[in-house]
């Protein structure tokens, strides 16, 4: 009998969908997701949003668009009144300046680097990726024609590339940087003094083009001004395509819109990759973004305040454990904890923990906690912690956490 995943439906797949991975993090998710169908207690932290409401009046603007009919497909670059809404924010927030005509709206920040990496790469063109990194980079690249360079940046550096890593990265073939700040995984942030120092090498390799995720830009803990490239080293800015959205900052990860500000030619370029694909993010979405970019931030101070009391919660517990170390993320709402202390224990079955992997497929079999091994993120030795759920799954996950793990000799 033919079932639908017989395998001899395989040859119609590509190659380049062969050799890619699914995301992790959702990966972890779905599996959490069965175990939980299966009737077993299950907490997940290995998903990456906001668990609070969107603020009402973005609500109000999504309603209120769909009232004035506003059903119809927008320009592919997004609406022209949400681009300058996002020139604005540039502008306020970044001190950057952009016309309307250099900002491209999509579906996400994630399909911004997309369609950037698309319109950009040819097969053999390299992209440095430091890592610890969000688990699309390498394989956006890849799915690309592009080849990731991967730079491992470990706790000893902050998880941060340092100038001399950069300046031994970059060849001939390399066309883009890829820099998070705050980082998913690890929280990282980079100074002014930072960015300064790695535009300095930058300028000494005018093929190198700059790809700033910003998208964790509001999620920040600690006093310090946000840096971005291009306003930290103006003479990269015609190289630098900066990334934002509202999933993050204003908990609209549902809503999907993101953009991209940078020179004319390449958001030319990214809106007719775009103009193939989903041709633009949902109009209903785009006039509520503009009341989120526009209004009140009032919120904001409560949902960093919620975030810091879990991060201090979390990496207070993660410190307990014995063979468990993490420093205090400076931003975002992942703790990055270290288990390499673990590796090399047995479990209670007699199975050794040889990887992050295992530690986490164990925590999640015995603990009921979903977490997402550091491997995933380009930096084994690791594992993720979104602390961005409730204070009482926190605290139980925690417990369970450091259950399973004093089971481990
Ligand atoms: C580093 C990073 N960039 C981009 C995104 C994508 O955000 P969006 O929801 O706007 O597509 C995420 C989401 O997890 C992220 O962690």
């Amino acid at each position: 009998m033919t079932t639908l995943n017989d395998s001899r439906s395989r040859p119609i797949l590509a190659d380049r969908v062969q050799s890619a991975k699914p995301s992790a993090t959702k990966e972890m998710t779905r599996l959490a997701n069965q175990l939980k169908r299966e009737g077993r207690s299950i907490i997940t932290l290995s998903q990456g949003e906001p668990d609070f409401p969107t603020p009402e009046h973005v609500r109000e603007a999504g309603r209120a668009a769909i009232d004035r009919n506003e059903s119809r497909y927008t320009d592919v670059a997004g609406t022209h009144a949400l681009r300058e809404a996002v020139v604005r924010k540039f502008a306020r927030d970044n001190g950057l300046t952009f016309t309307p005509d250099q900002i491209q709206v999509g579906c996400g920040a994630k399909q911004v680097l997309y369609n950037a990496l698309q319109a950009t790469l040819n097969p053999g063109d390299e992209v440095v990726i430091p890592t610890p990194a969000w688990v699309s980079y390498p394989e956006m690249v890849q799915l690309a024609g592009g080849t990731p360079v991967i730079v491992r940046c470990d706790a000893a550096t902050g998880f941060k590339i340092t100038p001399q890593q950069l300046e031994r990265a970059i060849t001939p073939r390399t066309k883009w940087l890829m820099l998070n700040s705050p980082s998913n995984p690890s929280g990282a942030v980079y100074t002014y003094d930072e960015l300064a120092a790695l535009g300095e090498v930058l300028l000494r390799h005018p093929q190198v083009w700059i790809m700033a995720d910003d998208i964790y830009e509001k999620i920040r803990y600690d006093e310090t001004p946000f840096a971005t490239p291009a306003a930290v080293t103006p003479a990269l800015a015609l190289r630098t395509l900066t990334i934002n959205g509202v999933s993050k900052a204003y908990a609209m990860t549902g809503w999907r819109v993101g953009f991209g500000a940078g020179p004319l030619d390449l958001i030319k370029a990214m809106n007719l990759i775009q103009s193939q694909s989903t041709s633009h993010t949902s109009s209903i979405s785009q006039a509520a973004s503009i009341a989120a970019l526009d209004g009140p931030m009032d919120f904001l101070p409560q949902f960093v305040k919620a975030f810091r009391h879990r991060r201090d919660f979390v990496v207070h517990a993660l410190n307990d454990i014995d063979g468990v170390s993490c420093d205090l993320p400076p931003g975002a709402f992942y703790a990055f904890p270290s288990c390499q202390a673990l590796l090399g224990r047995r479990d209670p079955s007699g199975a050794v923990m040889a990887s992050d992997s295992d530690l986490a497929a164990y925590l999640l079999r015995e603990g009921g906690v979903a977490i997402v091994p550091g491997s995933a993120f380009e930096l084994p030795g690791y594992f993720r912690i979104s602390y961005a759920a409730s204070d009482e799954d926190l605290s139980e996950a925690m417990s369970r956490i450091a259950a399973a793990c004093a089971q481990l000799r």
